[in-house]
């Protein structure tokens, strides 16, 4: 059992340190040694709980580590600290001719340590992978103050167990990541962005399938929603509207290509709309004709976690499945819950990233009996993940053996004994409590 803090005074412990992993690294030795528990937090802005203290953890929050160390724009790899928020650090390389690999609807509050901390997937995941690839060193403080250098910046290093990996997607519960070095793409000079509408949910399988074949090296995203998406969107954001005349529409997809030609892209996005429209998989769509366009239909799709909470009470999925059956699992959930909430689904189709939604005006213990544990056995019978990007945080802590076997669960609980031994870092977060004892 944590002792409980009463009183700690960060000044005595930063005293003489100057740089900010030595403050990292003070406040855990102080920490460890008096057994006190510790929450790390960037944006805070996750969606299960994992930044935010349970009981009386102390918050260490990394905002003001928010310095780009180096950028070189040879090899295209930015060095940073881990406050530095998302959106900032898209600016910074933006004037440099760079992209970051990662683009996420938070970005203006988000920072680099929470994504790297929580591998966070995104916008972007379709075309450049994900942290695990992008992300070539990192600097984590353990549990007891030690600070662990593996801040490299190369692409290719095969000595040993490659370590920065534990800390990418463990959310916080290893140690404190304070640097990260990331591989980032040259800015392509051409982004199309098509908005297009389906009649069912084969047909956007079908566009997603036709769209790596003919797009290929061009496409950059592909994301879709359904019509009870849509309505969401135009009732709840403001100054939304849908780009494509009224009529029914099921399924909405956004393609997003990202290239360096302007007229061979063009031509390329064109010559595809025109095959899938002519195969009947597309009913309407539009190309934007301008960045405000373009950013007007992306506000649609980025804003449906906004308009949903405005909505009122959510149940939150995060679902990684096969393509093909994936929407299955929307439509089950209907029927078992029929009027009693409504269902909405949108997500990173192109990455099998299902995020399903369940609205209603208030939070009910009758809807979330209809949803859990169904939704897990489901997404665990077809060998789906249950956070396909989100983490486990403290929300979905004890659901993790619905996506890993117990004995993956107990290595993990090992590693996290041998890190940290007091369980100081980020508890009740990832793993079950259970497990861990
Ligand atoms: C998204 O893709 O919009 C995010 O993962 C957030 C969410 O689903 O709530
Ligand atoms: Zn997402």
């Amino acid at each position: 059992m944590l002792s409980r803090m009463k009183t700690l005074s960060c000044l005595q412990i930063l005293t003489g340190c100057t740089n900010t992993e030595a403050r990292v690294s003070s406040i855990l030795k102080y920490c460890n040694s008096r057994c006190l528990a510790v929450v790390p937090q960037g944006g805070n802005t996750g969606l299960v709980g994992g930044s935010v203290p349970v009981f009386d953890e102390v918050i260490i929050n990394v905002s003001s580590m928010n310095n780009v160390i180096s950028f070189d724009k040879v090899s295209g790899i930015l060095v940073c600290e881990a406050g530095c928020i998302l959106e900032n650090l898209i600016s910074f390389l933006d004037n440099r001719g760079f992209i970051m690999p990662l683009d996420l609807g938070a970005k203006g509050s988000c920072q680099i340590g929470g994504n790297v901390s929580t591998n966070a997937g995104g916008l972007r995941l379709l075309r450049y992978g994900s942290l695990h690839g992008n992300v070539l060193g990192l600097e984590a403080v353990l549990a007891n103050g030690e600070v662990l250098d593996m801040l490299g910046t190369l692409r290719k290093d095969n000595t040993g167990y490659d370590l920065k990996h534990l800390f990418i997607g463990s959310e916080g519960s290893l140690g404190i990541v304070t640097k990260v070095s990331i591989l980032t793409p040259p800015k392509l000079s051409s982004v199309n962005v098509a908005f297009l509408a389906c009649k069912d949910y084969f047909s956007c399988q079908k566009l997603l399938l036709e769209a790596k074949r003919k797009l290929g090296e061009i496409l950059s995203a592909f994301e879709f929603l359904d019509e009870q998406s849509m309505a969401l969107a135009l009732s709840h954001l403001e100054g939304v509207r849908n780009p494509l005349p009224p009529s029914l529409h099921n399924f909405y997809v956004l393609i997003e290509t990202t290239g360096s030609n302007e007229s061979y892209d063009r031509e390329k996005l064109e010559a595809f709309l025109l095959s899938a429209m002519e195969g009947g998989l597309i009913s309407d769509g539009i190309v934007a004709q301008d960045i405000q366009q373009a950013s007007s239909v992306w506000h649609i799709r980025e804003g449906l976690p906004e308009a949903l909470i405005k909505a009122g009470a959510n149940y939150k999925y995060d679902l990684s499945l096969p393509v093909e059956k994936l929407y299955n699992l929307v439509e089950e959930m209907r029927t078992r819950l029929e009027n009693l909430a409504t269902v909405v689904a949108y997500g990173h189709l192109g990455d099998g990233n299902l995020h399903l939604n369940i609205s209603a005006p208030q939070y009910d213990d009758a809807i979330l009996a209809q949803i859990e544990p169904f939704v897990y056995e489901w997404t665990s019978k077809n060998r789906g993940s249950i956070s396909a990007e989100h983490g486990l945080g403290l929300m979905k802590a004890n659901k993790i053996l619905y996506s890993k076997s117990p004995a993956a669960v107990n290595l993990m609980a090992s590693i996290k004994k041998l890190l940290d031994p007091n369980g100081i870092v980020n508890p009740y977060k990832v793993l079950p409590q259970s497990m861990i004892h």
